[in-house]
């Protein structure tokens, strides 16, 4: 812990620091005048624990900040630079998103969107799904993009609960050369939802689908459309978007965020965090259908007038060089990317790498999960050139923006590989024991957050009750956001993983229960209970232990292959696990909990620790034989 790094690489400012410690509501009250509003707020914070609202009273529009204030300097500069996953490429200007986006919101108007409303998006990455985006904001209807690796049953659940009135999806959209036939997903995730008015679709593939009367092209919709459509002046806490995310419960929980509070929160954190300049490329490998996609892809860099890139495809297609050429291709000078990226693409070799020219890099940033000192390191030297600072970016799709990160933009301090560094200005983060207890420096205990911060989610979709206490009922006043974490002796925060059922596979978010709860929906299964063990790239893989229903004789081949497909079907590609095991019971305590940490230490092939809580010894003797067997 003690290796520092890229010591005098940043800014210094330190009355952003001094200003956010005295009073953070004020500080916070002047990074929203960065931003453009129709009315000014005449409350800062209201804060109702756990409710908060910030800039009572404000009205503003997200897709006015995003574009109309950028029309009269920055009409002609590019916005987006898409590279599609063929090699196709196409430049969209501030002025050519500004007509895209009002056009888009009049044929969203036009299929009768209101305010309020919600609009489910299912699309690839392609500029259409900006565009949608912000022609909801634009009219004030609630956006819900759902990520498009997601499966049919997963995506119904989304709908339902959303009630959303319209669908917006693709043909089909390319991964690794392939075609994802996204309308046939879309066809069986809303049979049966009347409540769905129509499904607009974008041809990107040129795929056959079928068309019924729901369906509408959106170039149809395109042709004749107005390219004039006014921003709402909408109230300052007025709903942006709904992200539904993994939690430890079965149903994925729809994160609400607003306006005024989470653009404050993103303005700012893009302006600290890459110190972004008006020359900068900026490029952040997220897909959308993630919150790093929605607040760093779509919003931060837009309300910026920024120029960045957006990658169609995979990160290794058509083969391993793919991020480093387009690094090279645009003159890249900030990268944003994930640490399970970084760890497949060290393992490709330092040849791939050092064969491109990527001396335009100035900054590199990682999120979404814990990244590994080798790693850093070897981002550091090799991609970075040891010139780039680094920052390893805490934050979640709750928080809406970045939480804990080095800030090149505000301040030089030296950088330790694998630490997220210190909480953001303007924010009050620490680390606690079991009773709420602040832990003395190096010991690992929850992180808490125990102010309000502007990005924070108002609250979860339609279930206030449940926002209250899956974040605010483990420690009175302080927001619980389920890691672990630890505060070194230069007050530095290491985030050490979940501290819940929540697992992060590549870096996305998967709650156990909502896996589980599709292995037990088979007919032969009687119990089931899933962990993650740590893997060189993915940073965590499945595991899976499957108890049969009595008296099941199916051939456990047939049965392991049929659950890997409902996996895939029922929630996603993502959450296929990496081995399934046939047990006869589950090691639980006298109480009947799972104990989970065995189960994760046996497939680790650890040795066990106290085991004096177990209610039956041999259910651990019987799984270690059978992991044994299997991985021999
Ligand atoms: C984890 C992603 C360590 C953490 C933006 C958090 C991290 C969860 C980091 C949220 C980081 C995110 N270091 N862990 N820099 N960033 N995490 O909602 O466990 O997909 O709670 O948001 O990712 O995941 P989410």
């Amino acid at each position: 812990m003690s290796e520092k790094y890229g010591v005098g690489l940043g800014n210094n400012d330190a009355t952003i620091r001094k200003k956010a410690d005295s009073d953070y509501v004020s500080f916070w009250d002047e990074q929203a005048h960065n931003l453009s509003w129709f009315s000014p707020w005449e409350k800062t914070l209201d804060w109702n624990p756990p409710f908060a609202k910030w800039f009572v009273g404000g009205k503003i529009n997200a897709s006015y900040n995003a574009l109309d204030i950028h029309q009269t300097t920055k009409s002609q500069k590019p916005a987006i630079l898409w590279e599609g996953e063929n090699g196709d490429s196409k430049t969209y200007t501030y002025g050519d998103l500004f007509v895209e986006v009002q056009k888009f919101a009049n044929v969203l108007k036009s299929l009768g969107v209101k305010q309020g409303d919600r609009v489910t998006i299912y699309l690839p990455m392609v500029p259409e799904l900006p565009i949608a985006m912000l022609a909801c904001a634009r009219i004030g209807a609630v956006h819900t993009v759902i990520f498009s690796g997601f499966s049919a049953a997963s995506i119904k659940d989304r709908i339902d609960d959303s009630k959303s009135k319209i669908v917006i999806t693709a043909d089909g959209g390319y991964r690794r050369g392939k075609i994802v036939k996204l309308k046939e997903v879309i066809d069986d995730a809303i049979k049966g939802f009347e409540f769905v008015k129509h499904v607009i679709v974008l041809e990107r593939t040129k795929n056959q689908i079928s068309l019924s009367s729901k369906d509408k092209l959106w170039t149809d919709l395109m042709e004749s459309i107005s390219d004039s459509c006014n921003a709402e002046k909408l109230p300052s806490d007025h709903p942006l978007y709904i992200l539904y995310t993994s939690g430890t419960t079965g149903k994925p929980k729809g994160v609400l965020h607003g306006t005024g509070g989470y653009l404050t929160h993103l303005y700012s954190t893009f302006k600290w965090a890459f110190d972004i300049k008006d020359s900068d490329i900026f490029f952040c490998t997220a897909d959308i259908g993630w919150v790093t996609g929605h607040s760093y892809v779509v919003y931060a860099p837009l309300l910026h007038g920024a120029t960045q890139i957006m990658y169609e495809g995979a990160p290794d297609f058509p083969d391993v060089s793919r991020m480093w050429d387009i690094l090279q291709k645009y003159k890249t000078t900030i990268f944003y990317t994930t640490p399970t990226a970084l760890r497949m693409f060290m393992k490709f070799g330092d040849d791939v790498p050092n064969s491109f020219d990527l001396s335009s890099l100035r900054l590199l940033g990682t999120v979404g999960e814990p990244i590994n000192p080798e790693v850093w390191k070897w981002y550091y030297k090799i991609i970075g050139k040891e010139k780039c600072p680094i920052i390893d970016t805490w934050w979640q799709t709750e928080t809406g923006g970045m939480m804990i990160s080095a800030l090149p933009g505000v301040e030089t301090i030296p950088l330790k590989p694998g630490s997220g560094t210190l909480p953001i200005p303007g924010t009050d983060i620490t680390v606690v024991d079991e009773f709420g207890t602040e832990v003395p420096p190096n010991t690992k205990g929850y992180l808490i957050i125990r102010n309000p911060w502007p990005g924070m989610l108002l609250t979860l979709w339609g279930d206030d009750e449940k926002y209250k206490s899956v974040y605010w009922s483990k420690y009175p006043n302080s927001y619980y956001p389920g890691d672990y974490a630890l505060k070194d002796d230069d007050g530095y925060l290491w985030l050490l993983g979940r501290a819940d059922d929540v697992l992060k596979i590549a870096g996305h978010r998967i709650g156990t229960a909502e896996l589980e709860s599709c292995i037990v929906s088979d007919d032969y299964v009687a119990e089931s209970a899933v962990c993650g063990i740590p893997d060189d790239v993915k940073g965590e893989v499945i595991i899976a232990y499957v108890v049969l229903k009595n008296g099941v004789t199916i051939d456990k081949s047939i049965l392991e292959k049929n659950l890997y497909n409902k996996i895939r079907n029922d929630v996603g590609a993502i959450a296929t696990p990496k081995q399934i095991y046939f047990v006869s019971k589950l090691p639980k305590t006298r109480s009947g909990k799972i104990m989970r940490r065995l189960l994760k230490s046996i497939a680790n092939g650890e040795t066990i620790g106290d085991t004096s809580t177990l209610d039956d010894v041999s259910a651990v003797t019987e799984i270690q034989n059978i992991v044994k067997e299997k991985t021999k």
